[in-house]
């Protein structure tokens, strides 16, 4: 490690679904230390995904002090904290004692699926596309609010006397970082509140009547500001004093990182699910091919810039799967191997809607199939269809955005654990046609929230300076006979047919 002694760093805090991390970087976008520390994941009923969020927060302290000791710096060194997070869990606390009511609702989680068909009946699901960018869905975090207040007793009569706050985890650790029942600031950023379903994406505030369809009360709202600005300062704790300077939810912190701030210019993030999003400029564009229109990102007063983005649910949770509940493999990265024994997937396909299909589909209601089977097939074959189906449902995003946009992706830059399985990179290349490339600094997500925090104070003074510490790590171009290629995506959509209404 460099000697870090007199030199200056910013710190990014990544408040994930499965952990929580600290990373210090240095001017040049170098990682220069990590602290990491999972959480316990709570399935209280199938279907239901649980956070306990006081272990968050002090998982979150611990993280912050191993970061700064590894790195071997103090806090006057840190000229910034900035905070990214997963996105749409949702989390309820008490303003006078700081402890939470409930445990927080996680993105995943589907409790709130007959309410949202509910609310598409009386209220109609192209009014909230039209207002939110967002499909009705569970996924997001408005009707996770409605679901505490109505069914937690007690909540709603203490909502609408203001004693509570709603957060989601980006405005839990910035309120706990500036004091918390000690003056703690209660704000989100415009990226984290595009995904609640409760803001209009054209003026950026709190959409009154999606308040009143949802029934969630304003009182309980943060104040909604901009990606990259001093929110307040750190009060106690090993960062006292410094600005905590920026937030966005973690994909749109990977756009950031990823120095994707030209209209066109797209990331995909690999991970327990795929997040891809794509740069499309000072106007939010409406979906009408099954994407998600978010903000961004929006430094300070600038104008914010609004993305396309296509939601996976599950990817690596699919090879997982294999690994834990079929026991196919030892290690996820077997899969590779595995799949790399034989030529090609033998026939079969394997379509992961384990919890219903997210983008372009948004069908609840699937579930997962495994379709062209015969008695060749191999455990081999299917590690192959594995891959594949994350690289078909990549391609599938890619089409709706150019069908949304009119715009064609030229390259594909990835990150995420995922992006170290070659074959995967490959067929995802393939798949798409486009090269795939992949950065030197594989920790997009922190970097973005770290880039945007250090811009808010002077540490960069602007986004070409961010774009020319971007390095290529590794490429993979396409290699493959169009006419084979349009044949598989045949049998891939034929396979997602099947899917649906499995439900009824
Ligand atoms: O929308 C959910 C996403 O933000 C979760 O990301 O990386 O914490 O699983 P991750």
């Amino acid at each position: 490690m460099p000697d870090t002694a007199d030199r200056e760093y910013i710190a990014a805090i990544d408040q994930g679904t499965t952990s929580s991390r600290c990373i210090v970087f240095d001017h040049d976008g170098r990682v220069v230390s990590v602290d990491q520390k999972e959480h316990e994941q709570i399935f209280p009923k199938p279907g239901w995904v649980e956070h306990d969020a006081l272990e968050i927060w002090a998982n979150v302290q611990e993280v912050v002090a191993g970061a700064l000791e590894k790195a071997k710096i103090t806090k006057d060194q840190v000229k910034a904290i900035g905070i990214t997070n997963q996105r749409e869990t949702t989390l309820l606390w008490d303003k006078n004692t700081g402890v939470p009511v409930h445990h927080a609702i996680v993105w995943q989680d589907t409790r709130t699926d007959a309410l949202c068909r509910m609310l598409g009946r009386n209220v109609g699901q192209d009014r909230f596309r039209r207002q939110t960018g967002l499909p009705l869905s569970s996924y997001f975090a408005g009707p996770k609010i409605r679901w505490l207040l109505d069914n937690v007793e007690g909540l709603r009569e203490r909502a609408e006397r203001g004693e509570l706050l709603f957060g989601t985890m980006d405005s839990w650790v910035i309120w706990n970082l500036t004091g918390g029942v000690n003056g703690g600031v209660h704000v989100t950023d415009v990226t984290n509140a595009s995904r609640t379903m409760l803001m209009n994406l054209r003026t950026l505030a709190w959409d009154e009547s999606i308040l009143a369809s949802m029934e969630v009360p304003a009182a309980v709202l943060p104040e909604i500001r901009s990606s990259s600005e001093i929110y307040g300062t750190a009060k106690g704790g090993v960062l006292d004093g410094v600005p905590v300077a920026s937030a966005l939810g973690d994909q749109q912190a990977a756009l950031f990182g990823q120095t994707c701030y030209s209209v066109g210019e797209g990331k995909s993030t690999y991970g327990t699910g795929t997040f891809l999003l794509m740069n499309t400029g000072t106007e939010a564009i409406n979906s009408y091919a099954g994407l998600v229109t978010t903000v961004g990102y929006r430094i300070g007063d600038q104008q914010p810039v609004f993305a396309l983005e296509g939601s996976i649910a599950v990817t690596g949770a699919l090879v997982q799967w294999m690994r834990d509940q079929m026991g196919l493999i030892k290690s996820a990265a077997e899969i590779e191997t595995l799949a790399l024994s034989v030529e090609d997937n033998g026939g079969a396909y394997f379509v992961p809607a384990f919890s219903g299909l997210f983008a372009p589909y948004w069908r609840a209601d699937a579930r997962g199939v495994i379709a062209g089977l015969t008695r060749y097939v191999t455990k081999a074959h299917l590690a192959r269809a594995v891959l594949e189906a994350t690289a078909w449902q990549t391609r599938e995003i890619v089409d709706a955005m150019k069908k949304d946009s009119g715009m064609e992706l030229t390259t594909l830059k990835v990150d995420g654990g995922m992006t170290s399985n070659n074959l995967l990179m490959q067929s995802i290349s393939d798949f798409l046609d486009v090269p795939v490339v992949r950065p030197m600094v594989s920790e997009t997500t922190c970097l973005g929230a770290a880039y945007a925090a250090g811009l808010a104070v002077g540490f960069w003074s602007d986004v070409e300076d961010l774009r020319r510490n971007w390095r290529r790590a590794a490429e993979w171009t396409p290699d493959m006979d169009p006419a084979e290629r349009d044949k598989e995506y045949q049998f891939w959509l034929k396979a997602v047919q099947r899917t649906m209404g499995w439900l009824g």
